[in-house]
Formats: structure tokens, C-alpha cells, sequence
């Protein structure tokens, strides 16, 4: 048994790092599905189908526990998922709820009514498919009054990552971040709401300028996970190390893995 993570491609693995350096003894089963990635053009009903599929394919690793280390999963699937397919000895958790956590301020299980908070004006930058579904504003309504959100989908942005195409990755940054300042021209806060883009962080916060607080996602999901293996230590395998499986080419996954974490990572057909 291990703890599954799960990507439409390669971007869980920015949430994976960070999870495998806070929890080094945890045994994990990442699953990018890179044949069918990007999920971010296509539908809910769509993406909840190909969610449920690599849910299920991880739990067959053993994977009583499985984060979906992808936003658009996480916003267009998982509440439904939830709610009508996950039987209740397994359990499926999302990368979004931590991060609305440390943006309104708040302890997991604080269910207090929403507040006043210190920021009030936030960039989103995520998939269409997640700027449409309009799950970040909804949890963020649970949480907190008064907050300006502007979302800008980045269109094409996942697939010149998945391509191992970096000038083009940079250079749709660069312009997604104009969109956007076009309409909120003094965010306090930027949420990189795709697990694809931590990779491209550098080109966003030089396009955002200074003053403006880039919220790592990765790190938050790492100590939330952390946090909930304390109370719900069964869902810790007894296992070791990291396997990688992708529904893609194992060899071209492999190849452009190691070139965007810098260190090499082997993929096995899932
Ligand atoms: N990395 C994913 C996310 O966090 C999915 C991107 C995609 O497949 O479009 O949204």
C-alpha cells in the first residue's frame, strides 16, 4: 500500500516533490495521465470519467489514498466524486482547500462562518476548465467576504509544458500575466492554480513584479498531507520509495520529466 498522487501529466509531480521532502518515509504511486492530458479544454463530465479511471487505477496499486495533485481534477471532479462514487473506505482529497486555507488564514476544521481577511484583491491563473468551474471562488465564499478574485484561463499553457516546449511556455506566461493586469492591475496575491505552472513560477513572478505574494501550493498540500496522515495514520503504506506510472510513452514521459524537475525520473507503462 502507498499513498497515490495523481495528474493529468507532469505537473503533480511539482506537488509530489514537495510532499516526498516532508514525508520522506511515505511510500507513493504517482499516475499522470499523460494520453489524455490536458484536461483543462475538455468537459466536466469529461474529466470526472478520466479522473474516476486513474482513481481507480491507483487503488488497484494499493492506493487506499489519493490526492489529486491537479487542480482541474480537484475543481471540475472531485466534489462529485465525493459525493456519489468514493466508498467509504477509501478516500480521495483535492490540492485546492489547503491553499484557500492559508489565503483566508485558516486552521483545517475551522468551519467558523466567512471573515474579513488581509487580502483583498487576487490573481488566479489556472486551466479553462478551472477558471469555468468556479471552484476556487465558491470555497473561498465559504471562508471569506470581500475578496476580489480575477481568473485568467491560460490557454495552451499545459500543452507547451507537456511538449517540453519551454520559449513557448515562458513567452504564454508572460502574456496571460498582461491579460490579466489589464483588468487587476495591483494583485496582492497570485494563486498558481495549475500544478503545471510552479515549473514556469520564475517567468510569473517576473512578470508580476514585485509587491505581489505568489502562493506555493505545493508547499501547503505537503504539510496538509502531513497533517492528515498524523490523525489518519492507517492511509500510510508500508512500502518504500516512489513508482512513477503514465498512461503515455514511459520513455518520452521519462525524458521530459527529468528535463523539468532536473533530476531523472523513470516512468512505467500504467
Ligand atoms: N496540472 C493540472 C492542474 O493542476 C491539469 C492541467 C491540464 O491537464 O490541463 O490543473
Amino acid at each position: 500500500m502507498a499513498v497515490g498522487i495523481f495528474d493529468s501529466g507532469l505537473g503533480g509531480l511539482t506537488i509530489l516533490d514537495a510532499i516526498s521532502k516532508r514525508l520522506p518515509d511515505v511510500p507513493f504511486v504517482y499516475l499522470g495521465d499523460n494520453a489524455n492530458a490536458p484536461y483543462g479544454v475538455r468537459s466536466a463530465e469529461d474529466i470526472f470519467n478520466l479522473t474516476c479511471a486513474a482513481t481507480e487505477r491507483l487503488w488497484a496499486e494499493g492506493c487506499d489514498l489519493v490526492i489529486l495533485a491537479c487542480n482541474t481534477a480537484s475543481a471540475a471532479a472531485l466534489k462529485r466524486m465525493q459525493e456519489t462514487w468514493v466508498p467509504p473506505e477509501k478516500r480521495v482529497l483535492g490540492v485546492f482547500v489547503p491553499l484557500i486555507e492559508a489565503l483566508t488564514e485558516r486552521q483545517w476544521g475551522d468551519n467558523s462562518p466567512p471573515r474579513e481577511v488581509a487580502v483583498k484583491h487576487v490573481a488566479l491563473f489556472a486551466t479553462p476548465a478551472t477558471v469555468a468551474s468556479r471552484a476556487f471562488q465558491r470555497e473561498l465564499a465559504y471562508r471569506a467576504i470581500g475578496v476580489d478574485v480575477e481568473a485568467q484561463p491560460c490557454g495552451g499553457l499545459v500543452d507547451a509544458i507537456e511538449q517540453g516546449d519551454e520559449i513557448l511556455a515562458e513567452a504564454l506566461v508572460r502574456s496571460h500575466v498582461e491579460a490579466l493586469k489589464r483588468r487587476m492591475p495591483h494583485p496582492q496575491a497570485a494563486i498558481l492554480g495549475c500544478t503545471h505552472y510552479p515549473l514556469f513560477e520564475k517567468t510569473f513572478r517576473a512578470a508580476l513584479g514585485p509587491g505581489v505574494k505568489v502562493y506555493s501550493q505545493a508547499d501547503l498540500v505537503a504539510e496538509s498531507l502531513a497533517d492528515y496522515l498524523t490523525r489518519r495514520p492507517e492511509f500510510i503504506g508500508a512500502g518504500q520509495g516512489i513508482r512513477y506510472l503514465t498512461t503515455g510513452d514511459p520513455a518520452y514521459v521519462s525524458d521530459k520529466a527529468t528535463q523539468f524537475m532536473r533530476h531523472p525520473v523513470r516512468f512505467e507503462a500504467a
